[in-house]
């Protein structure tokens, strides 16, 4: 299917390139990223076909579980008229019977894309550098790109824009999540609060790096132990859960002492502005109805964690809008990095 010459698709050409993290990318790719995502879900919403990438296929490749990430794929991919293959470890030879060297070979033979979730950042790099066509980082231990491109949609959506935009990120800041969204703030303009224990403040290497970034973008980056402070003035309060995947289960008891006061709760929300949303990459413990909140619930005596149930369920929440702009960004970025690409 042809793409319409005003489309906000043909106003920049990034075909062949991956996203393996958001570094690599300047704000006018962001923006473009963005404005792209914005044209599809409008066209989503009122049933226009957008079957650009019909005749090419893409491959996601899990090592770790997901709900959101595979699910926003595959749709989107779908949408786009492409044909999807999902595989993990256990239905696969990857790692197990086959190098990841090899497996990429085989893949790139095959497949227009790579979609990779796992542990190492370097996996995503090899991966991109052995297959020979686009990879896209669906999650590592280090950064969650896709992610952030949604969350920096829900925020223009729910605020207006993206510029001077104070932005609090609360919890474990030196994971995935809170160096992405550090970078993604750097790069459009938000002011980036860490707050967050000491010990959890991304590593000062990438601290570094964003602020330089973010002088450039006219934005601050802010670490800070002081949930007061923290909070105060926020246009956005940010959490995520306390223990990551791929972390062993003996670091519940310690994260919990050192978190529980960076919960997201009423009086956080209370202390940002009064217009502030509350966002969460999800999934999140809020109540003890999973397996896990259960657990450490019996072992720890919490019912919720990183956000309280109230503040999950308020109107300030925008966390299921966020949810579904995982799709709509991840559509974005297949149709803006595949549409000229041909291997
Ligand atoms: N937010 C996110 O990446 O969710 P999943 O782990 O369900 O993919
Ligand atoms: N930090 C979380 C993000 C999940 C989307 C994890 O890595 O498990």
């Amino acid at each position: 299917m042809k793409i319409n010459e005003n489309s906000a698709i043909c106003r920049m050409d990034l075909s062949g390139r991956s996203l393996i993290k958001l570094l690599d990318f300047t704000p006018e790719e962001i923006r473009y990223f963005l404005d792209v995502s914005h044209e599809l879900k409008a066209d989503k919403k009122a049933s226009v076909p957008h079957r650009y990438l019909e005749g090419k296929n893409l491959v996601l490749l899990f090592e770790k579980t997901s709900t959101r990430t595979r699910c926003a794929f595959e749709v989107a991919g779908m949408d786009l008229g492409m044909g999807v293959t999902f595989l993990d470890s256990n239905s696969s030879q990857m790692g197990k019977k086959e190098s990841l060297a090899d497996t990429a070979r085989v893949l790139g033979r095959m497949y227009d894309g790579i979609e990779y979730r796992g542990f190492k950042q370097q996996t995503v790099i090899d991966l991109a550098r052995f297959s020979g066509v686009p990879v896209f980082n669906g999650l590592t231990d280090q950064f969650h790109p896709t992610q952030i491109l949604a969350d920096l949609l829900t925020i223009e959506e729910k605020l207006g824009h993206l510029k001077g935009v104070n932005f609090t990120y609360m919890g474990d800041a030196r994971n995935n999540m809170g160096n992405s969204l550090m970078v993604g703030c750097a790069k459009m303009g938000l002011n980036f609060t860490a707050c967050a224990p000491k010990d959890l403040f991304p590593a000062e290497e990438l601290v570094m790096q964003c602020r330089k970034i973010a002088a450039e973008n006219g934005c601050t980056i802010t670490l800070t132990e002081d949930v007061n402070e923290g909070t105060k003035n926020a246009d956005v309060l940010y959490t995520d859960i306390w223990v990551s995947m791929g972390e062993p289960d003996e670091v519940w008891g310690h994260r919990i002492e050192e978190l529980k006061k960076y919960q997201v709760n009423s009086k956080a929300m209370n202390n940002a502005k009064p217009t502030a949303i509350f966002m969460h990459c999800l999934p999140s413990f809020h109540d003890t109805n999973t397996t896990i909140g259960q657990e450490i619930c019996t072992k720890f005596g919490i019912s919720e964690m990183e956000v309280t149930d109230e503040v999950f369920e308020s109107s300030q929440s925008v966390v299921f809008d966020e949810a579904e702009n995982r799709m709509h960004t991840i559509k974005a970025v297949l149709v803006a990095l595949l549409r000229n690409f041909h291997k």
